[in-house]
């Protein structure tokens, strides 16, 4: 039996061009195919199956509909033939794949409005604990125990990296190392911390600004042996431009206690002294405008005199408990303990508000966002720390071996360490609820957010061990700390040691 197809009666030249067209997406080519059939034959001279070829190879049209109505459908669109996409849009149920949306409802567009408030005092006292905006508003230092309880699980693994980093520490001869751990930039542990939900949130509201577009720069943790030198007093200002400029006077510094301080180690600060800087920066008019040189911050040793502290505020030690966090201002003048009694860890998250381009900082000395980013991205210290100053020897640049990437699951958290933008609908989403208005809303999603880091860190903290003996061979800390490579325990230590 002979098919039908070869028994029509379309001329030989419509046979061969309907057999060898092939679908091409490009609108040119379709209105050219069109055109040629024309050119060839009328529409209404072909035969339904090499119409229905046609159609279908050269516009990727649905063809099982009547013929009478393929030709209306054909000639329809030879009109239109330079306006295919518009055909297409027009009429999407002549075309395959074009039959309409895959959505029920149309998808609402999110929109980010750049205008956000929030209300401070309960998104404080939320994180905080009740009756803390008071005491902070009072005092412009407060210390707030527990809030980083929920790394006590892993304490272990927290002195296990400080320990590391401590071992791979180089002596700076010349360089007074008053506990700074200054090869430690991103431990897992501090960026745990960078990523926290919290402490952000704390910041933002605490901030005179309420500024929320925030990033954690980068900077080396604390760890101070007993007996070591840690002593200093200081504003981290530069008055002058403090003054003139406003530098600095919107940040809120914050600590992270990994060990209970006591009143012999720990950071010392004169309460409240925010509301008496202007009155005390006028009594030191003259020496302010004296100094030279711009300084990233300002000593205090012998600037604030005993007869300061009578008048405007005592210094006094501010022992802040494990898993605590310190906030202040950055017009309270701090220091430390000249020598602590025990062992002190402390992290320094230092975040910083991004200006609305989202490419500087409120410090222009500063890295910008995207420097940022990219030492966070790809774990290596900074070029500049985060009053502008120069980087020590070795840090710029630097990825350390042990350092692993830990990486919230969540948004927000990302955008805190340069992974996000904050106009990411997935970060503004998780800052509505974080600072919104329903606290149990806000505070699931921040056990959630840092019950996920932890488990994180759990997980990949046998991978620092890992890679930092692979890089570092038999002059690994972990190599030389495995209990195989210590010497027994009965033997007792060298006289030489005693
Ligand atoms: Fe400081």
């Amino acid at each position: 039996m002979k098919s039908e197809q070869s028994s029509c009666s379309c001329p030989a030249e419509v046979r061969e061009f309907v057999f060898n067209l092939a679908f091409s997406p490009e609108v040119h080519r379709q209105a050219a195919a069109l055109l040629r059939l024309r050119e060839i034959a009328l529409y209404e001279s072909i035969c339904r199956n090499h119409l229905r070829s046609f159609a279908g190879n050269a516009l990727d049209m649905v063809t099982n509909i009547t013929t009478a109505a393929l030709l209306e459908r054909l000639q329809w669109i030879f009109l239109r033939k330079w306006q295919i996409d518009n055909v297409r849009r027009i009429r999407p149920s002549w075309f395959h794949g074009q039959s309409g949306s895959v959505w029920r409802i149309t998808p609402p567009v999110l929109a980010t409005h750049e205008d956000f408030y929030f209300d401070a005092t309960q998104v404080f006292n939320r994180f905080a604990g009740q009756d803390s905006w008071d005491r902070w508003l009072e005092d412009g230092t407060l210390i707030l125990p527990g809030v980083f309880d929920h790394l006590h699980q892993v304490e272990a693994e927290i002195h296990g990296e400080f320990d590391m980093y401590t071992f791979h520490m180089g002596e700076q001869p010349t360089l007074p190392t008053m506990g700074w751990m200054r090869n430690m930039y991103h431990s897992g542990i501090q960026q745990l911390v960078y990523q926290d939900p919290g402490l952000w949130a704390l910041t933002a509201a605490a901030r005179p600004d309420k500024h929320w577009r925030l990033i954690a720069y980068p900077y080396n943790a604390k760890s101070a042996a007993p007996g070591q030198k840690t002593g200093f007093l200081h504003l981290d200002l530069d008055i002058r431009r403090h003054q003139n400029e406003g530098l600095g006077c919107n940040m809120v510094q914050s600590s992270v206690s990994l060990t209970d301080e006591n009143d012999e180690g720990c950071t010392q600060v004169v309460r409240g002294f925010h509301k008496h800087f202007q009155e005390w920066v006028q009594t030191k008019k003259d020496t302010i405008n004296s100094r030279v040189s711009p300084r990233s911050t300002t000593d205090m040793k012998g600037m604030y005199t005993a007869e300061d502290e009578d008048r405007f505020g005592k210094l006094e030690p501010a022992p802040c408990p494990a898993w605590g966090v310190r906030l202040s201002r950055a017009d309270i003048i701090h220091g430390s303990t000249s020598k602590g009694t025990q062992l002190r860890r402390v992290i320094f998250p230092w975040f910083m508000a991004i200006k609305a381009d989202h490419k500087t900082m409120e410090n222009p000395d500063c890295m910008g966002w995207e420097e940022l980013a990219q030492c966070h991205r790809d774990l290596i210290g900074p070029a500049k720390e985060s009053l502008g100053n120069r980087p020590r020897e070795g840090v710029a640049g630097v990825r350390f071996p042990g350092a692993i990437p830990m990486r919230s699951a969540f948004s927000l958290p990302q955008a805190l360490v340069g992974l996000k933008k904050w106009t990411d609908q997935d970060v503004i989403f998780e800052r509505n609820i974080l600072l919104g208005p329903d606290d149990n809303q806000a505070l699931r999603l921040a056990e959630n957010i840092r019950n996920q880091l932890i488990d994180m860190y759990k997980c990949l903290h046998p991978l620092i061990e890992a890679r930092e003996q692979l890089a570092y061979g038999d002059q690994s800390f972990f190599a030389e700390n495995h209990p195989a490579q210590r010497p027994d325990e009965d033997i007792s230590l060298d006289e030489d040691s005693e």
